[in-house]
């Protein structure tokens, strides 16, 4: 596809015009995740150290493609008929239906977008964040004009539900917006954004088997990389590790974005962390001064979606017109990699669609329907 030739001015900023969910309908509580697994833990023990209390799951039916879908046509509507169709996919997911091809160019299809450029962004629970911050560029730059940010995740296919330090934190679900370009003061514009990584840490947060390292295929490459065990296959978390950084992370990149837009933290209204962990959200929110009455979150409901738990948790609090349109808004995240972004923004003024998982289309249909 071609994009536009001239860039918009200095003042152009994305602007969130749509705003989608999608989870999926089987609600687990704490009680349910520690009988499956047989786990040696308590509902109290979660609850008290993460804030979750229930989580919802995908089941074998549903693919992330699916809940990406279900989502991202969710906030095609929310956006209605004067935003442009959308001209891109980015689908931020590190649990794709296939390890090839991508699953970003079949939700496009799915959405009957035709042959719009479209591809999966691959970082874990920042993938949200990064694939807004690519969003934000092509659109200013003049890249394309209506670009869909889709964040989904099925962690229940890489969790390992027999082990007490990952099984109780994760959940499915699905959550999109839909940009077009606008001016730096009107709701929903994303103002300025901070994002990096740290390989160092690429240890803390893994599945080890899978890749070209330690294959699961089963080819015979030559190459003997040993055979990869139950666990391998299974995400795994060095929790506590992982949190000191997640702390100071999100801390260090809040700040950074706050400075560069030129906001204190007490003039914020909205504060969206990755809900990875209450106790996690209230130490950054803590250290940056964001009163307890500006911090919005939805783990005790949903649990940690990864990838679609910021944008998962503005739907909800959009939904539940939780702030102001044009309020002054943080977002911010860390993930494996390790990898933390955040933006500031104003409260957008989209009103939030929720959406049911898409099934997918019997395989022939897409055969049909795409044209040479
Ligand atoms: O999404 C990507 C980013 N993810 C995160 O940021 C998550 C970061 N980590 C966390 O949220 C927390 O570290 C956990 C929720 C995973 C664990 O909570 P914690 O308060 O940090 O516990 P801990 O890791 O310091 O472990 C304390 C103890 C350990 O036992 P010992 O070594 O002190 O004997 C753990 O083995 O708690 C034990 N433990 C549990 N006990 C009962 C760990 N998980 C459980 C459990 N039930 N589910």
């Amino acid at each position: 596809m071609t994009s536009p030739s001239s860039a918009p001015g200095d003042r152009a900023r994305a602007v969130i015009a749509g705003i989608g969910s999608c989870l999926p309908p089987l609600a687990v509580t704490n009680t349910q995740v520690i009988a499956r697994g047989n786990l040696d833990t308590t509902d109290a023990w979660i609850t008290g150290r993460t804030g979750i209390h229930r989580r919802r799951l995908a089941g074998p039916a549903i693919s992330t493609g699916d809940l990406a879908t279900a989502a991202a046509r969710a906030a095609i509507d929310s956006a209605g008929s004067a935003v442009p169709r959308p001209d891109l996919l980015l689908l931020a997911t590190t649990t794709p239906d296939r390890p090839c091809p991508a699953t970003a160019p079949e939700v496009a299809h799915r959405l009957g977008l035709g042959t719009v450029p479209a591809f999966d962004l691959a970082a874990v629970c920042s993938g949200f964040l990064y694939g807004l911050v690519t969003a934000s560029a092509l659109l200013r730059s003049g890249t394309c004009r209506a670009p869909l940010v889709v964040a989904a995740e099925k962690y229940s296919t890489i969790v390992d539900p027999f082990d007490r330090d990952t099984a109780p934190l994760f959940g499915d679900a699905a959550a999109a917006v839909a940009l077009r370009l606008g001016d730096a003061d009107e709701p929903g514009a994303v103002l300025e954004t901070d994002w990096g990584s740290d390989g160092g840490g690429s240890d803390l947060i893994t599945v080890a088997a899978g890749g070209s390292r330690l294959p699961t295929t089963g080819i015979d490459t030559g190459i003997d990389t040993g055979t990869p065990g139950h666990g391998d296959r299974c995400f795994r978390m060095r929790g506590r590790q992982v949190y000191a950084h997640a702390v100071r992370r999100m801390t260090s990149s809040s700040e950074a974005v706050l400075a560069t837009t030129g906001w204190r933290p007490e003039e914020l209204r909205a504060f969206i962390g990755h809900q990875a962990n209450q106790r996690i959200l209230d130490a950054v929110a803590d250290r940056l001064g964001v009163p307890p009455r500006h911090r919005l979150g939805n783990i005790r409901d949903v649990g940690n979606t990864a990838g679609a738990s910021v944008p998962l948790a503005l739907a909800d609090a959009a939904a539940r017109h939780a702030c102001a349109p044009g309020a002054r808004t943080l977002l911010t995240a860390f993930g494996g990699g390790l990898t933390w972004a955040s933006a500031t923004l104003l409260w957008p003024d989209a009103p939030v669609r929720t959406a049911a998982p898409e099934p997918r289309p019997p395989l022939h249909d897409h055969q049909e329907v795409s044209p040479p």
